[in-house]
């Protein structure tokens, strides 16, 4: 059978797409090949988010096309995902060799697509159409073909979509409206994932804390299966609805969830926390800016005191909390003054981590076209202060575990040094330690013993009991 090389770029969601993708295409026979070198079939799959992903994956594009051209023209050559979603046809005419353009909503008939090149039916695709109902048809897993053979975490996708517009993003017009999955649907996949020896599943979303907001006629799914059951629990969110739904799954040890929305934030989910103890402690909310005006301007719907105030509520309900965000800095017309609010914020709130981008102006969003934009410098110095601070705080708050016991879930070996296992505390840190396989799906408690500047390292598990 031929040959498939997929490679993701960007996000959590697009790492799940592509997983689901993978599942279909080695359902129908295909193998996952080792290397693009090998392989019958390159597929890119994309992201928008910034210029740079995009560049990357035109880039990479452009080497495989010249490479294969001469020596083996046959190979199939497609983008699918985000930027294939918002340049369509726009990637043909510039990248001739391209076989295959395949959307956000078509995910599920990319093996179909690839079986019509490879016989020559057609020759070439693209698919960029909206499709009723497709939120529903991310649900095929590829478990046992994790690199470390047994996976212990699953990515699970609730929804598709958003509807915030922040000025900066173009998420919306790639992945187009809010539509969110039913909870028996989506708890079906969660068990299924459990019985295969899943222990821990991240729910994804672009903004999970809308889920199910726009459900009141959710589209039947492609399945065949019925509307959601929402408790018509006013004080209860459809979100908090489905974590209750999937924590009463037998055998699932840990829910995670990303990424929530300030806005949205409401004080059942925060104190979700405190009686789900599934629920682990740690939370990414992104936070964008410090600066009110700025938060105005990027469309967030919050203020930095509403931020705050959640940030207080949660390490209220659970001390613990890990917390980690997203940071723009130069978005424009950023002042000194603005991001020394978002400085600010940041040694106040001691995020564990945080993830700081450059603002990177995307076609045809509000922000593109606001008057001062900043100097390629400015945004360049602002970054690496910024970046310093969060690096600094994640650093000591990471070597106030040493010495400590943290319960971890053993994901398998560690991926700097494959010798060793690793797993994760429930606030989210990595943890590496001498374990054998048997380790691999626990739950166990670990003494750590150094904090690297971004991991933990334990004792040998060999020495504990269980
Ligand atoms: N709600 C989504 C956001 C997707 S984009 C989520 O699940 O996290 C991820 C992050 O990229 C955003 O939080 C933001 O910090 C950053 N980002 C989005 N658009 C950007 C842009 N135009 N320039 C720089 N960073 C951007
Ligand atoms: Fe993008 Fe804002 Fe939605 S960052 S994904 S438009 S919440």
């Amino acid at each position: 059978m031929p040959s498939v090389f997929l490679k993701t770029y960007g996000c959590q969601m697009n790492e799940r797409d592509s997983e689901a993708v993978a599942a279909q295409l080695v359902a129908k026979g295909y193998a996952l090949a080792p290397s693009e070198a090998v392989a019958d079939v390159v597929l890119l799959n994309t992201c928008s988010v910034r210029d740079n992903a995009e560049q990357k994956a035109i880039d990479k594009m452009t080497n495989l096309a010249g490479q294969f051209r001469k020596q083996r023209p046959g190979v199939v050559l497609g983008f699918l995902g985000c930027m294939a979603q918002s340049r369509g046809k726009e990637l043909i005419d510039q990248l001739p060799d391209v076989d295959l353009v395949v959307g956000t909503q078509k995910f599920h008939r990319v093996a179909d697509y690839v079986d019509d090149l490879l016989a020559g039916r057609r020759d070439q695709v693209v698919d960029t159409d909206e499709e009723r109902g497709s939120e529903a048809t991310i649900k095929k897993h590829l478990l046992n073909g994790a690199a470390h053979g047994k996976a212990v975490s699953a990515f699970v996708s609730i929804m598709q979509g958003c509807n915030q517009y922040c000025t900066f993003c173009i998420v919306p017009y790639t992945r187009g409206q809010e539509r969110s999955r039913t909870i028996p649907d989506i708890v079906a996949e969660c068990r299924e994932l459990v019985a295969r020896g899943v222990r821990e599943v991240m729910l994804l979303g672009q903004i999970v804390t809308s889920y199910g907001r726009r459900a009141e006629r959710p589209a039947p799914s492609v399945d065949g299966q019925g509307p959601s059951t929402l408790d018509p629990r006013p004080s209860t969110s459809a979100f908090v609805q489905l974590i209750e739904a999937v924590h009463a799954i037998e055998g699932l040890e840990r829910i995670r969830f990303t990424s929530p929305h300030p806005k949205g934030y409401g004080d059942d989910l925060v104190a979700a926390y405190g009686r789900l103890p599934k629920l682990v402690e740690s939370a990414h909310l992104p936070v964008q800016s410090g600066s009110d005006r700025i938060l105005k301007l990027m469309h967030r719907g919050y203020t930095r005191a509403r931020y705050l105030d959640i940030i207080t509520k949660l390490r209220a309900v659970r001390p613990e909390m890990g917390i980690t965000t997203d940071i723009i800095v130069g978005f424009p017309g950023e002042t000194e003054a603005d991001f020394a609010e978002t400085l600010s914020l940041v040694r106040e709130v001691e995020f564990d981590n945080a993830f700081v981008f450059k603002y990177s102006p995307r076609r045809d969003t509000p922000a593109a076209a606001m008057p001062d934009q900043l100097p390629e410098e400015v945004i360049e110095a602002r970054h690496a202060q910024l970046l310093a601070t969060v690096n600094e705080i994640a650093e000591r708050k990471n070597k106030a575990c040493e010495g400590r016991m943290l319960e971890i879930l053993v994901e398998g070996p560690s991926r700097k040094n494959p010798a060793r296992l690793e797993g994760r505390t429930r606030t989210n840190k990595i943890v590496v330690f001498e374990g054998s396989d048997r380790h691999i799906g626990q739950v166990m408690n670990v003494r750590i013993v150094h904090a690297a500047p971004f991991t933990l390292y334990g004792d040998p598990a060999i020495l504990n009991l269980n």
